[in-house]
């Protein structure tokens, strides 16, 4: 056949088979100038043996290739962090922090903590005036707000642990991403022209993100977080914590008024802890210890609820509601009081965790009326010193590891500062410390003495990296974005599927409610709530505000065949859910 072919073709045709041949490659390979990493999100994804859920399909993709080449769920993990910090600079990031959940196959599992530190410099009142006033800004905008960064720390700690690709390998879809160029989202144009301000504010030499009109589809090219890239990739820890990176990090917190020096980089570490477990009914909850709340938070509102039964008054009755708001209302003054960083302050998370404790926490709820904040206010409890101890990814390997890690620079593009030749953004992670006992930050959270601000102390967060098993097998993995949101959605989206018989794509789109002490009202989404059931709430004394949108889950459910279903949230266009 080929024979009697060949000899047929005129040399145009040669041409036209082997243009179209080096189009297919450039489009495979995706180095054709302008066309580089073309990519569309998918939200909801079933496959057989692995899953990645990200909020940026290019780093989905970067997780499954590591895993095509033999990585297992920690390296791909890791992949799409590094990937992450170029295609999704808001949140993703090599100058914040995050935590990071492990189930081994064999049901082992462990957590990491890699959240910035204060660095050695700050003290309780940096961000108050003379008069002792919260200076408006100070903790989240420009370079003072900036703590020690823990990302690349945090990935090289879980690879030596658990990786089983070499760590080059894991850098180099995002080294190429951040070479190459990729076309920017609609969502990230529209966040990049909101930013503009603000970047000229607090950065004086010109970066890749400064544009005056960003459209979805403009090429994003980041040279200088190549070459960090390369260089922790080559060097490792040092390849950020010291030589050329922790210099222009210094320098740049000198240039604009911050504190991060090169001892405090030379000097952070990322941290083992135990992960903390709670039952509910036949589920076991794998979530995150402190320098998190979410795990504390977590545990204590389902046990809290595990009483009433929520599916029978079902979703988004006035009955689960109220429950849910009530314990709610509990678990955040107890947060405002006793949580912030276990490395410094005696946090008494088994007194938190007592079922004693906490079915006493509910004894004042009263079925059919709102509890006052003022009234509730942190619980109370004997401390007993004995008693003391100390933007999401999901992913599920083949063998059926699971990772669920949640990363973050704080705000959008952290911030603000972007560190000049090294190439990413800071985060102003610091605004996560009580800067002052009672005022809220930028969530409205309040807090106390317990996460006050030390030198080297790492500021609380709200981040709540989730695995679940059900009779004993991985069942689910979750988190999502959302500052002091992020609890009540875990919370919210496990209940959606464990109680409300969701699937996972409804559990994870319905719509979400918040409450947390202070302010005290509930939060709902625009539009996602049932008009009868609210003012039937109302009837009972709660108070409501509408908002656009409250949290952006990632999550992978099991299902009963084996399979996995990986779902990203439809309120972030740019989430993504695919596997193998
Ligand atoms: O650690 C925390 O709780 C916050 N810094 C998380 C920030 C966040 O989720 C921003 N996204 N909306």
């Amino acid at each position: 056949m080929k024979s009697t072919i060949v000899p047929k073709m005129k040399p145009a045709h040669f041409f036209c088979v082997f243009a179209a041949i080096l189009w297919w490659l450039g489009a495979c390979q995706r180095v054709l100038p302008g066309v580089t990493h073309q990519y569309v999100a998918q939200k909801n994804a079933v496959a057989a043996s692995s899953m990645v859920v990200t909020p940026h399909a290019l780093a989905t993709r970067a997780g499954l290739e590591i895993m095509k080449q033999g990585g297992n769920a920690v390296d791909a993990t890791i992949a799409v962090h590094f990937a992450m910090a170029v295609v999704f600079p808001r949140a993703g990031n090599l100058g914040g922090g995050g935590f990071m959940v492990i189930r081994l196959k064999n049901g082992e599992t462990d957590a990491l903590d890699y959240r910035e530190k204060a660095p050695a410099s700050a003290y309780r009142d940096m961000y108050l005036d003379s008069l002792g006033n919260v200076v408006k800004g100070l903790s989240t905008d420009g370079h003072l707000a900036a703590g020690t960064p823990g990302t690349v720390a945090g990935l090289i700690a879980a690879h030596e642990k658990y990786g089983k690709l070499a760590f080059k390998k894991l850098l180099a879809p995002a080294i190429r991403f951040a070479e190459e160029g990729f076309p920017i989202s609609g969502a990230e144009a529209d966040r990049l022209n909101s930013f503009q301000t603000a970047f000229l504010k607090f950065n004086t030499q010109p970066n890749p993100f400064l544009k005056d009109n960003w459209k979805a589809g403009d090429v994003l090219v980041q040279k200088e977080l190549a070459r960090t890239l390369r260089l922790i990739r080559d060097k490792g820890k040092a390849g950020f914590y010291a030589g050329e990176t922790a210099g222009e990090i210094v320098a740049e917190m000198q240039s604009g008024g911050g504190i991060v020096t090169l001892d405090d980089l030379l000097h952070y570490e990322a941290k083992w802890r135990k992960p903390l477990t709670g039952k509910y009914k036949n589920y076991k909850i794998i979530a995150m210890p402190p320098s998190s709340s979410g795990g504390v938070a977590l545990l204590q509102l389902l046990k809290m609820v595990e009483p009433y039964p929520l599916q029978q008054w079902g979703f988004q009755s006035k009955e689960a509601v109220h429950v849910m708001a009530e314990a709610s209302r509990r678990v955040y003054a107890d947060r405002s009081q006793y949580l912030g960083d276990s490395d410094f302050y005696p946090v008494p998370i088994d007194s938190l965790l007592n079922d004693r404790y906490l079915l006493r926490r509910m004894a004042d709820f009263n079925p059919s009326k709102a509890t006052s904040s003022e009234a509730v206010g942190a619980g109370n409890f004997k401390i007993s010193l004995e008693s003391f101890e100390t933007e999401h990814t999901s992913v599920v390997d083949a063998e059926g590891n699971a990772v669920s890690v949640t990363t973050t620079l704080n705000s959008n593009y952290g911030c603000k500062v972007w560190v000049d030749g090294a190439g990413f953004f800071l985060n102003n992670e610091m605004d996560d410390f009580s800067v002052k006992p009672g005022i809220p930050n930028q969530f409205g959270l309040v807090g106390a003495e317990a996460n006050a601000i030390q030198p080297h102390k790492r500021m609380l967060s709200s981040m709540t990296p989730t695995i679940v098993e059900k009779d004993g097998q991985l069942f689910m993995v979750l988190g999502t974005p959302g500052g002091s949101t992020i609890i009540t959605t875990v919370f919210q989206v496990f209940l959606n599927v464990a109680e409300f018989g969701m699937d996972l794509e409804g559990a994870v789109n319905a719509g979400r409610f918040h409450h947390q002490w202070l302010p005290d009202l509930i939060m709902t989404e625009r539009g996602a709530f049932n008009p009868a059931t609210r003012q039937a709430l109302e009837n009972m004394g709660h108070h409501f505000q509408e908002v656009d949108r409250i949290a952006v889950i990632k999550a992978i459910l099991k299902l009963p065949d084996g399979s996995l279903n990986g779902v990203g949230d439809f309120r972030n266009p740019d989430d993504d859910a695919r596997g193998n």
